[in-house]
């Protein structure tokens, strides 16, 4: 039997410290998750500075205790994958310093991890039996990408968000409603309570034929919806405006989803990305895919948020294309889906 290649993994592009040990790939040894959330709460969305402080803070445990849960020494080690971008520069630079230190000192490879390209990865640790060609929607707090996977490196992006991120979206309409950040799993939870099609917010699906989204007008019709039911002192249901607004969300993206699917002929879709832990999202997504005849893939919702598990898995698969970086390697926030630096 081949030897196990087990690797070290780091994320730290956002408000999550994480570590964790990933055997060949798929099997996860260790997972080990701080959320800043807490700190950022008291703002209302993630402080930059904040976070970078809080990743110098916690990272060198977070890494003990994923080598420790792993069962692991550091010898077991083959390569130290980390996420290199996208993300807030300050965040990525503590995991990057610290992967490249831990890499230079255990003389073992450094893998450049795409943060995206982990979130995708995230379903092949939940299904084992996944393997490309298949169409993957990335929805995270930054990111909307619709993309063709059609190889472990491979991403031909079908659209992309031409403005906030669906995630985004879900925090500032949770804001408009008063609810805490992050959004997302407050109005997945009080849209429970709500209406669907209470309150009629625009679809937008941008010209015919294209897989781009728009969310932004969505938010501002929350918004404004609000602001005019306060100017005549008329109350709100925080919960039909929730579960309105979320309806709107998960039309357009199962909409488009399915039509990419279909064109591109695939007849498995996955959804990735911190806004795939969305119950709503999910069963509706399950359900268009079940009246199409597609087989669909979605992540358990710890791995549908930042984790450095799925860094582990993408990286296992640049590893073994021979994708490593030198110590020159830098971070950044910006970097393209399917872009090597
Ligand atoms: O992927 P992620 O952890 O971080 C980024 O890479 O951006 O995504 C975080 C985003 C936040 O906007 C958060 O509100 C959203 O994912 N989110 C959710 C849920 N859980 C997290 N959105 C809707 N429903 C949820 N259950
Ligand atoms: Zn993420």
């Amino acid at each position: 039997m081949d030897k196990d290649i087990n690797i070290l993994a780091i994320e730290t592009s956002c408000d999550e410290t994480s570590a964790a040990v990933v055997k060949n790939g798929r099997e996860v040894l260790s997972n080990i998750i701080y959320t800043q959330i807490e700190t950022h709460k008291l703002f209302g969305g993630v402080v930059p500075e904040i976070a970078g402080r809080q990743h110098i803070m916690k990272i060198d445990g977070v890494v003990s205790r994923a080598m420790e849960e792993s069962g692991l020494s550091f010898d077991d080690i083959d390569a130290v994958a980390v996420t290199y971008g996208p993300g807030l520069v300050g965040a990525l630079l503590v995991g990057l310093s610290h992967a490249k230190a831990l890499a230079y000192a255990l003389n073992k490879p450094l893998v450049p991890v795409h943060h995206i390209e982990g979130h995708i990865a995230a379903n092949y640790i939940e299904h084992k039996d996944l393997k490309p060609p298949f169409v993957c929607m990335v929805v995270s707090g930054g990111h909307t990408h619709l993309v063709n996977i059609e190889s472990y490196s491979s991403f031909k992006i079908l659209g992309r968000t031409r403005d906030d991120a669906a995630g985004e979206a879900y925090d500032k309409v949770a804001r408009v409603i008063g609810l805490t950040y992050p959004g997302g799993p407050q109005i997945d939870k009080l849209s429970e309570e709500g209406d669907p099609f209470a309150i009629k917010f625009p679809r937008v699906t941008l010209e015919d034929g294209s897989y781009d989204f728009s969310f932004s007008g969505l938010k501002s019709a929350v918004l404004n919806y609000v602001n005019k039911a306060k100017m005549k002192n008329e109350p709100i249901n925080e919960a039909d405006i929730a579960a309105s607004f979320q309806q709107a969300v998960i039309e357009v993206l199962t909409e488009k989803s399915i039509k990419a699917c279909k064109e591109y002929d695939s007849k498995v879709f996955a959804l990735a990305g911190g806004v795939s832990a969305n119950k709503h999202l999910r069963a509706a997504m399950q359900a268009a895919c079940d009246e199409n005849g597609i087989r669909f893939c979605v992540p358990r919702p710890v791995l549908c948020t930042d984790n450095a598990a799925m860094i582990g898995c993408a990286g296992y698969y640049e590893f073994m294309g021979g994708n490593t970086a030198d110590m020159s390697l830098n971070a950044y926030p910006g970097l393209k889906l399917g872009e090597r630096i």
